[in-house]
This record gives structure tokens, sequence and C-alpha cells, in this order.
């Protein structure tokens, strides 16, 4: 089957768990947390494997989860599990679920995900609010696409109001620009300094090619990464996966909770 009969598929069975007023925002859940599914109120999951459109999931031996809940009074989906560029090579891994959510109804994206910091003043446990990013690898999971859709504008990736609507609602948030490198390398000192004189202020494995995708399908987009480390040689620690998920764990309740408040104060037209 086409990847275009897959999304149809996967978005009928969207539209038939949530019934009339499907949810027009998801959230997009990273390394670290987790802890956002926790304050959701009641809600019912399928699993990707029920979307033909969702990525399969190798990590873990877990299955991804697409869940349908409420935060305070907004109903949201909440994707549980996100396949990376660096697993297969694949920049589009997320592709046929972010299209379904647009056909589904969605019309704002919400990403989270966990980035070493490149500022001194974005310590570990700190959150950093979007503003921009910068494709370093130059992949685009928008290759292979036809019309002049593909054509996106990046002046306004992370849409500007909802940015001011998160900043008023959680005023603790570092605003900056986001590097993204493939992985799953972590990056040489050198290439921290390098991307620190590029201007950004922290480096992560994901977003960006979901931000992509979810601009290509006529989403907002509004990404909030957790510090979880500084850069590699701007201290002395070794950086591993597991100091990684460690220091998301040790932040994880605190950043979801400020998740909660600003989707509550998110206004979608
Ligand atoms: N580099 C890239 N990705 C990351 C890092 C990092 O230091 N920490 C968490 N995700």
């Amino acid at each position: 089957m086409s990847l275009q009969e897959d999304i149809a598929i996967s978005a009928q069975r969207l539209l038939a768990l949530a019934g009339r007023e499907p949810p027009r925002l998801a959230v997009l859940l990273g390394s670290g947390w987790g802890g956002f599914e926790a304050l959701l109120g009641p809600a019912q999951a399928l699993r990707y494997e029920a979307l033909p459109a969702f990525p399969r999931l190798a990590v873990g031996g877990h299955s991804g989860r697409l869940v349908l809940g409420r935060c305070g009074a907004r109903r949201l989906w909440l994707l549980c599990g996100r396949k990376h560029a660096y697993e297969d090579g694949d920049a589009a891994a997320m592709a046929g679920a972010i299209r379904t959510l647009a056909a589904a109804g969605v019309q704002a994206l919400v990403q989270t995900s966990a980035v070493g910091s490149l500022d001194p003043a974005l310590r570990p446990g700190g959150l950093l609010l979007v503003a921009d990013h910068i494709n370093w690898p130059q992949r685009s999971p928008l290759v292979g696409q036809a019309g002049d859709g593909r054509f996106v504008d990046m002046r306004d990736a992370y849409c500007p109001r909802l940015r001011a609507q998160a900043l008023a609602a959680a005023p603790s948030l570092h605003s900056g620009t986001l590097a993204w490198v493939l992985g799953p390398q972590f990056e040489t000192p050198a290439e921290i300094r390098m991307l620190q004189l590029l201007g950004a202020q922290a480096v992560g494995m994901s977003v960006v090619p979901e931000t992509l995708l979810a601009r290509h399908a006529g989403l907002r987009v509004l990404a909030l990464s957790l510090a979880t480390n500084m850069g590699c040689g701007m201290e002395e620690a070794a950086l591993s996966h597991a100091h990684t998920l460690a220091a998301a764990q040790a932040a994880g309740q605190q950043a979801a909770a400020t998740l909660a408040a600003v989707i509550a104060a998110l206004e979608l037209p």
C-alpha cells in the first residue's frame, strides 16, 4: 500500500476514536518527557502498530502509542515514541505520523526533546523554547516531494504567537536556536565550539525533521527541549545515553509540569 493510503486509513482510525470535534493539538514526547502522560485526564490509546502510517519503533522492545487525552480543558493527541533519523538514516521516519495528524484535523504540533546545552546560562534541567533551528546535516524529509508546497518558508518555523503564549505562561524558559545533528554519536569538542560560533544555544538529534514535515503539512509548531547535559568538552563529565536518561529523569517532573502550563496557555484559532 502507498504511504498516501496508509495515511488515509490511519487518519480514519484517529477520527473514529476521537468522534466529533477531534483534537486540534498534538504533542510529541521525547526522551525525559514521559511524566507528562500522567498529567492527562482520562485517556484512550492506540498502538502505533494499529496505524499503518506510524513508525515501528525498535527501542527496548516498546511499541509506540498514540494517546487521546485531555490536558486541562484541551483535548490532545499524545505521541509516545519517535523514530529518529539516526536509526536507519531516514529523515522522513515520522512523515506518515505527522501527515496523519494533519489529515485528522490537527493544527498545531508541540514537540519535546532532550538536548545538550551550548549556552552556559542554560544548565542541565533547564528548558529551551526553540525559536529557530540550524539543519546542520542539511538532510530533509521533504526530498522527493512534488509540487511547489515543498519549497517551505522557514522564517517562522516555530510559531511566534505560540512562542509568545508559552513564554507568558513559563517565563523561566530560555529562547534560542537548536542545532540538529544526525547522531547517534555525540559531538566532538571541536563540533561543539563550531555550533557555538554559529549561534546555537543547544544541540540535539531530533525535532528539526519533524518541524520540516509539520510545516510542509501546514501545522504550526512549538518545541520545548530539556537540557540534559552541557555540550561535549564544556565540562569534565563524559557523555553517555545513560547520563542523558538519568538527567532527564531527574528533571522530568518539572519539565512535564511546565509543558502542561504551556499547553493550557496556547490559543489555537
Ligand atoms: N548532543 C546531541 N544530542 C543530545 C545531547 C548532546 O549533547 N544531549 C541530549 N541529546
